[in-house]
């Protein structure tokens, strides 16, 4: 099939590429020409295991072009997916002005039947609406579906190649049977495609991420009350999620949920559900104890030193807002960082990938290491705040000789409390 691919981001270029990858011919079209000029020799412009490989196969067989020309691209294929950003506004809700301008453009360059399909995370009534931007600018024949994408940055070729599910909302049955067809390679083990109405299918999406994200604040609460009581959350935690009810999944305490979709999404559908004059109960507490979260390690900083941070070395291991990505989107590196600053403290940091990302988040704020262990010289304290797998079994015979003061914040409970305590160290968990 012929498929255009508007916005080669996160999920726009691993969508892309894996669908280029079972035989299709993909335009990646993106707005950004240092981005397409990358792509087009075989760079990726982000960190995401398995794609480079998988872009320089398609490039070479020519079943993946990169380009800049919208319109070209929209002509030479029959379904275009909408894979642009959806970031939030000052409010909360969700802006759409990036998706409706492709629409347009789309309609504009339209030269014959499409099916075009938004792949972005989009509020309850944005394909009726890009249905009426496009009818309103072109006679040419088209229908519209809703395909949100449920992939992980970190495993995202993974996920794509083998999904849990495929959402399709569809209206016609023409277009269910090109998605089908389309997506048919993907789930030959008999996972299911879902077919619904397309408000369903949006809606989906930010219900799958809003339960998602209620179960990482609702753990994150009860760490924080298993810490005042005296419990260790980090045997609850085995002790619920081994009830086949509750699963084992999404049941680690943190320091709060980052990255560029559980923010944002759960903003969106507290203002989607005033919009439609039902204003959610659960979801403001969740975003309410998702920021307090974010602090927490500072808080715990703050404690330890005695109120004063003033002049204090403090390591942080990680900076991606989760492992395996670059993505330092509303990582709660950020928060801590500041609030690090804010205090008078001086920060250090090494990240496996996130070093550009957080050179641009931060600047000449913080000094950058070229390891890990080189930062932990004379520091106070080492943060832990992505759990990357180099980080789970450091050398902590050389981390107490590199530090000043041998205490651990340990913001993913990836280390045993018991060991380092024997081992000399002054240990800090979520919850434990
Ligand atoms: N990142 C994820 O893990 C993930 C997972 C599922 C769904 N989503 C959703 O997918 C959408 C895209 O997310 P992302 O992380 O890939 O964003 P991103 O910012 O990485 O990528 C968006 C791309 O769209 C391009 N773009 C913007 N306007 C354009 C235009 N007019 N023409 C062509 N290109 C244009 C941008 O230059 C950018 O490269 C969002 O709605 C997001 O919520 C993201």
């Amino acid at each position: 099939m012929n498929i255009c691919m508007i916005g080669a981001g996160y999920v726009g270029l691993v969508t892309g590429t894996c669908l280029a990858e079972s035989g299709n011919e993909v335009r990646c079209v993106d707005i950004d020409k240092r981005k397409i000029s990358l792509l087009k020799k075989g760079k990726t412009p982000i960190y995401e295991p398995g794609l480079e490989l998988l872009l320089a196969r398609n490039i070479k067989e020519k079943r993946l072009i990169f380009a800049s020309d919208l319109a070209r691209s929209v002509k030479d294929s029959l379904i275009i997916f909408i894979a642009v950003g959806t970031p939030p506004r000052d409010d909360g809700s969700s802006d759409l002005s990036q998706v409706y301008d492709v629409a347009r453009k789309i309609a504009r360059a339209m030269n014959g039947y499409k099916i075009v399909v938004t792949k972005s995370t989009v509020p309850v009534g944005t394909a009726e609406e890009v249905r009426s931007i496009i009818a309103g600018e072109t006679r040419h024949p088209f229908a519209v579906a809703s395909n949100p994408e449920f992939l992980k940055e970190g495993a995202a070729i993974d996920d794509f190649m083998k999904p849990d599910r495929i959402i399709l909302g569809v209206e016609d049955p023409h277009v269910e049977e090109v998605l089908n067809e389309l997506y048919a390679p993907f789930v030959r083990t008999g996972n299911p495609v879902l077919t619904m109405n397309i408000r369903s299918a949006e809606m989906t999406k930010y219900a799958a991420n809003a339960m998602l994200a209620t179960r990482i604040s609702f753990m994150n609460e009860m760490a924080n009350l298993c810490e005042a009581a005296g419990a260790d959350v980090n045997a609850v935690r085995a002790g619920i999620g081994s009830d086949p009810r509750i699963g084992p999944s999404f049941l680690f305490p943190g320091i709060g949920y980052g990255g560029s979709c559980f923010p944002k999404d759960v903003q969106a559908m507290i203002k989607t559900a005033e919009k439609h004059h039902h204003p959610l109960l659960i979801l403001p507490s969740v975003e309410a104890v998702n920021r307090k979260q974010k602090g927490i390690l500072a808080q715990k900083a703050l404690k330890r030193f005695k109120g004063n941070l003033k002049g204090k070395i403090i390591a942080l291991w990680g900076l991606s807002f989760k492992p395996n990505t670059d993505d330092m989107r509303e990582a709660p590196s950020i928060t801590i960082v500041n609030a690090l600053l804010k205090q008078g403290a001086t920060v250090r940091a090494y990240d496996p990938v996130a070093m550009p990302g957080a050179r641009n988040a931060f600047g000449t704020k913080i000094q950058y290491g070229k390891d890990n262990y080189s930062i932990l010289k004379d520091a106070d304290a080492l943060m832990l705040l992505t759990e990357w797998n180099e980080f789970r079994r450091p050398n902590f015979e050389r981390m107490l000789l590199l530090m000043k003061t041998p205490v651990i914040f340990d913001g993913r409970n990836i280390y045993s409390p018991r060991k380092l305590k024997e081992m000399g160290f002054e240990y800090y968990g979520i919850g434990c």
